[in-house]
């Protein structure tokens, strides 16, 4: 018996990896966080499986389904949002099976950030401009931030931030990053990235406030960097001419001939 951590994606159902799918497809139980993960995933479970919404439970209660489900032989899909390297309360889980001796896999998936960039048709490490994506959020009622972790501090390095949980406090997130970036800075938010009434909003930090709608609550994520939306960058060396390198090395026979 295993309980398969599955990152379920941003939120279309098709933003799951096949592995994700076909775990799920073999499990008899699934663990589901009901607030952001798609419904439609639930579609791939097998006739009769067992399917738990965990978002009103506790984690003792979460544990106890698993620990059932480890009496019974039952394989377990457990289900979060987005990928699970990143908010999604996994670790606290992780340490209890461990406790408890019940083994665990984790499969990845499609974090929010990498699905709100491809809503903007974004690449946010330009050459020249960001090289860096800090993932990072403000304090909550359930978090708070680590000393050293202020929104601030990663301000002074420039990078691109990709800012979760936290539009409901989009004015201090303005007030905060502005000495930094300056006005003009361009910004996005992207509501509901990748599903059906995903929504954008592009301004730059000193229009921001005013182009959010109220309506834009919760599943958002805020994105500020000078890459967004620059034109004015270099072409990567990458594919460069002159640019030796061990697929397309520079005046000789490829290193790497076909071969019939
Ligand atoms: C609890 S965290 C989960 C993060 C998730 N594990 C991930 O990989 O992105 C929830 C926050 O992630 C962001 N988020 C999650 N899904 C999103 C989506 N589809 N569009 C925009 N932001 C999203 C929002 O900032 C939201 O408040």
């Amino acid at each position: 018996m295993t309980v398969h951590f599955i990152g379920a994606g941003p939120g279309a159902a098709d933003l799951i990896t096949l592995r994700g799918r076909d775990l799920i497809a073999a499990c008899p139980v699934c663990l589901y966080a009901g607030s952001l993960v798609p419904r439609a995933l639930l579609a791939h479970c097998p006739p009769g499986a067992k399917i738990v919404n965990t978002a009103p439970l506790s984690l003792d209660a979460i544990i106890d389904e698993i620990a059932q489900a480890h009496a019974a032989g039952h394989d377990v899909a457990r289900l979060h949002s987005g990928d699970l390297s990143v908010w999604s309360a996994m670790g606290e889980q992780l340490r209890r099976l461990r406790a408890l001796n019940i083994p665990y896999d984790v499969t990845p998936g499609v974090p929010s950030f990498a699905a709100a960039a491809a809503a903007l048709g974004a690449e946010l490490t330009l050459p020249g401009i960001a090289q860096s994506v800090v993932l990072t959020r403000t304090s909550g009622r359930a978090s708070s931030m680590p000393e050293g972790e202020a929104l601030e501090n990663f301000a002074r390095t420039g990078a691109v931030l990709a800012i979760h949980l936290s539009v409901h406090v989009l004015e201090n997130v303005i007030t905060t990053l502005t000495p930094h970036y300056g006005p003009d800075c361009p910004v996005a938010v992207v509501w509901r990235a990748s599903w059906p009434d995903q929504r954008i909003v592009r301004a730059t930090l000193a229009t921001l406030e005013t182009a959010v709608g109220a309506e834009m609550e919760r599943t958002a994520l805020i994105l500020v960097g000078h890459s967004l939306g620059a034109e004015d960058f270099d072409d990567s060396r990458l594919y460069a001419g002159d640019y030796d390198r061990r697929y397309r090395p520079v005046g000789t026979a490829p290193r790497f001939p076909e071969t019939a």
